[in-house]
């Protein structure tokens, strides 16, 4: 089976008290994961090498960083290197989210360049794609999300792209609390599947995991996580709070 992922986005939230506190809580529950069971805690920059210190030893239980600049190092103040992220021991990036993609004008072009570094630092990309509604209302998202990939992904070899994780996110269901139904978040992921198999081949595509994300939460986490080319989710809001968040790792199919 794919790797089955809950991954939390904590965005710019949390004072570095409170976020220790909600991984003491979620890490307190002890699970017992299956062996294609993971989860990832997103956090923000300064608080990674709390967060990594906090899970070391944990099986299936990984930090990320939100974001990395897509150069070695220099003069680029402000920014965060792969390089830093491997010497915290840091094992995976969320990359191109929308509100990068957004606030950051961070374009498919140059993401194609942090994938490219994440992966020859071996940390793990959480590639995200996902049409905004205009998008969706004039019924282009297919294209629209499968041209994100191919401008950032498909450039890149079999063995490369089997070490990225994909998290469809429509933008008009990221905060809103208006979830795509299940049956959309099939339909789109299912898509990019065959997207990527007519590139890569059918095992390649039936090997990468493809998470949702926007508005799951644990009311909704089973139902969405239980179609068969839903691979988990990427979780913001609900990531907040430990109890759900809980819920959500306990929906991840078994
Ligand atoms: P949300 O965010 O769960 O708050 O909708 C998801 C995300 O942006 O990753």
């Amino acid at each position: 089976m794919r790797k089955q992922i809950a991954a939390a986005n904590w965005k710019m939230n949390l004072t570095l008290q409170q976020g220790e506190q909600l991984l003491d809580d979620i890490l307190s529950k002890h699970y017992q994961f299956t062996s294609h069971q993971q989860v990832v805690f997103a956090v923000p920059s300064p608080y990674l090498a709390a967060a990594q210190a906090k899970v070391k030893g944990v099986q299936h239980v990984f930090i990320a960083a939100q974001n990395c600049y897509n150069k070695k190092s220099g003069a680029y103040t402000g920014e965060v290197s792969v390089e830093m992220l491997t010497s915290l021991g840091i094992e995976c990036v969320v990359l191109g989210h929308s509100e990068r993609r957004e606030y950051f004008a961070e374009s498919n072009k140059f993401l194609a360049d942090k994938v490219d570094i994440a992966l020859e630092y071996r940390i793990t990309p959480i590639f995200c794609c996902g049409e905004p509604l205009s998008i969706r209302e004039a019924g282009t998202q297919n294209e629209y999300v499968a041209k994100q990939l191919e401008e950032s992904l498909f450039h890149l070899d079999e063995a490369s792209i089997l070490k990225v994780v994909i998290a469809y996110e429509p933008i008009w269901a990221i905060g809103t609390g208006k979830t795509a139904t299940s049956a959309q978040a099939q339909e789109i992921q299912a898509y990019l599947r065959e997207v990527i198999a007519s590139k890569y081949g059918q095992h390649v595509a039936d090997s990468i995991s493809i998470l949702y994300g926007g508005s799951v939460k644990a009311s909704n986490a089973k139902e969405i996580f239980s179609q068969p080319d839903v691979d988990g989710g990427l979780v913001g809001g609900a990531s907040l709070i430990a109890t759900e968040f809980e819920a959500i790792i306990n929906a991840l199919k078994q």
